[in-house]
């Protein structure tokens, strides 16, 4: 999705833009360009450019613009209008005097558009967001806040706005509705951002804008007034993560980083939330008598969080005894869920800024469901549309294939059903006990996983030629099989399915030859000597076999030509021991086939767009 910094203060404005879009590359984009207020003319002046920063970096370098300490700066994923430098951010109004940035889309832009238009303005671009700058000079009567407090009334839809105004040469200006927009203050200096890793290195006195606000910001003052013109205090939080929290810190990428961290990830969320044998769910929320009442639940996300939100079920259901349904947030809302007062909706999101996801939670209110919400990112939308929020704490994840993310979002909702399963007699305390005991030695677990990474590179070389690749799970590893294949898929750009297991004979088995790999997690469990079978159907048809199994397992070799071990766990816990090796599966095929394994193609880190 697309990216914005801004920048007022005494330094060089465009070296600060920059660094700062560098650090929002893996949100994904296709163009970049930058704004800048001339410190001696006070004109405007941009550069722009299609492809990545290095290419905006050779064109101002080629053709510098003039000195400036005020700016903004932007990267694309284009929505309307080609990827390319005319449709790159910021753009002009018709007087120039006025530059824009933004991330998000407005629904109304073509009325918006015709009525300019009519009124005379002209057009040079295919974008929506050109109709903001626009609008903005149709309301300018000399006061760049009240010009942008009165046409971005007239949108409809999500934006994070940066402005810039020839006039008023010495202030930017913010807004947000729906997309993620944070003010930076530093000394002397303050900064917009999309998110805390583009300024981590600048400040961590950060202000989250919140949906329907507008900011004014000079170098020694950052004002806030909601879209009705009322001044608010903002809350002013200090980042908890520092900036080598987002550098790869000697790692090939970040993806590979955010692998290894997942021992540290969940040790922490253990640590944060088991005290000797009870389970703190800090900003929960909801009462033990609420917990109690909820008689279903729905586990609403997209990508990655979807597939955590699929564990979820098994362990939920078999844990506390509450039915769950799990959708895909694009579906849920628009399908009509039957709600009420004793629905729980539990929405998980790594970003916090899906679209899909805060639009379904939005419905889901809408109807008198409560919201818990699993979240990395804090201060997000969803963190402020939710009754209560469980903070991961994963630290920013920056690879845009989701990994320590996924393991913190399923260990939150093993803890959040330990919680509820205390409601009922499902489980005995004994059982209660030993998951809990249990759990506290997967972070140790995930290092000899980790060891095993140079066996998983050679298996991913061997088999990268193949065009399709299979998953296959059961039970409560279905849901891995589908991450697998998400996680290969998404950086690799191979077509990879995920598939339970014991549907193979109803289709995907036609697929099987001597062409296919089929990727099996066939760790013990109550279904592994049916998992075994289909492993047999599969070499029966010369189908090649990648096993992921419980370590001293002998009967799996027979039966492959690749095996992964994990160590022996409680089967309700392997979903977050079998997501090591098919992330680092996923991530060796990926770097074997030179595809760019933290900015995959077409993809964004937040998708922040329907
Ligand atoms: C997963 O690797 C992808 N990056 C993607 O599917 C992601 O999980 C999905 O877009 C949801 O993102 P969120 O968790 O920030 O809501």
């Amino acid at each position: 999705m697309c990216g914005i910094i801004g920048y007022i203060g005494s330094k060089q404005a465009i070296p600060v833009l920059l660094d700062g879009l560098k650090k929002l590359e893996y949100r994904g984009y296709d163009s970049s360009g930058v704004g800048i207020v001339c410190s001696s003319t006070h004109k405007l002046d941009l550069r722009k450019m299609h492809g990545k920063i290095h290419n905006l970096e050779k064109l101002i370098k080629d053709k510098p613009v003039g000195q400036s300490s005020v700016g903004i700066s932007h990267t694309r994923w284009a929505t309307h209008g080609a990827p390319n430098k005319v449709n790159a951010h910021p753009h002009f109004d018709c007087s120039k005097k006025i530059l824009v940035v933004h991330n998000g889309i407005i629904e109304n832009y073509e009325d918006l558009k015709r009525t300019l238009i009519q009124k005379g303005h002209k057009f040079v671009s295919e974008t929506d967001t050109e109709v903001i700058s626009h609008l903005i000079e149709q309301n300018y009567n000399g006061d760049i806040f009240e010009a942008v407090k009165k046409g971005i009334r007239h949108l409809r839809g999500a934006f994070a706005l940066g402005v810039i105004c020839s006039d008023d040469p010495e202030k930017l200006v913010a807004a947000r509705v729906g997309s993620p927009l944070i003010v930076g203050i530093g000394n002397g200096e303050n900064f917009i951002a999309s998110d805390v890793p583009a300024i981590i290195d600048k400040t961590k006195k950060i202000i989250y804008l919140k949906d329907g606000e507008i900011a004014t910001i000079t170098r020694q003052e950052v004002l806030v007034h909601t879209f009705a013109g009322k001044q608010v205090k903002p809350k002013v939080n200090i980042v908890k993560f520092d900036v080598d929290a987002v550098k790869k810190q000697g790692y090939a990428h970040f993806m590979l980083k955010e692998i290894h961290e997942q021992p540290e990830v969940l040790a922490k969320i253990i640590k944060e939330r088991i005290h000797g044998n009870r389970i703190s769910l800090d900003g929960l929320k909801l009462t033990e008598k609420q917990l109690k009442a909820f008689k279903n639940i729905y586990i609403v996300a997209c990508g990655t969080a979807y597939h955590a939100g699929l564990v979820g079920k098994y362990v939920i259901e078999k844990l506390a005894s509450i039915p769950v349904s799990v959708d895909a947030a694009s579906e849920f809302r628009y399908r009509d869920p039957i709600i009420d007062n004793k629905t729980l909706i539990i929405a998980i999101s790594q970003s916090g800024e899906t679209a899909d996801t805060l639009a379904a939670v939005r419905e889901a209110r809408s109807k008198g469901a409560k919201i818990i919400s699993i979240c990395n990112v804090v201060g997000s939308s969803l963190s402020r549309d939710s009754d209560g929020i469980l903070y991961t704490h994963a630290g920013p994840e920056i690879g845009v294939a989701s990994t320590k993310a996924y393991i913190a979002q399923i260990a939150m909702l093993y803890l959040l059903a330990l919680k509820l399963s205390s409601h009922t007699d499902k489980i005995s305390e004994r059982a209660r006990l030993e998951i809990i005991k249990e759990l506290k030695t997967i972070p140790s677990l995930y290092k000899d996983i980790l060891k095993t990474k140079g066996l998983i590179s050679k298996i991913a070389k061997k088999n990268s030629h193949f065009g399709c690749f299979l998953f296959l799970g059961r039970n409560i590893n279905y849901p891995s099989a589908l991450e697998g294949a998400l996680k290969l898929k998404e950086i690799s750009y191979i077509p990879a399915e995920g598939y339970a297991a014991g549907e193979m004979k109803h289709g995907p088995i036609a697929l099987i030859d001597e062409y296919r790999a089929v990727v099996c997690i066939a760790v013990q469990s109550p279904t592994y000597e049916k998992m075994i079978s289909n492993i047999q159907e599969i070499r029966a048809r010369k189908g090649k076999i990648i096993a992921i199994a419980t370590q001293g397992d002998q009967t799996i070799k027979k039966h492959s030509n690749h095996v992964v071990y994990v160590p022996r766990t409680l089967d309700l816990l392997t979903p977050l021991l079998v997501a090591l090796p098919l992330q680092l599966f996923a991530y060796y095929v990926s770097v074997g086939l030179g595809c760019d394994v933290d900015q995959p193609r077409n993809l964004a880190k937040s998708v922040t767009v329907e």
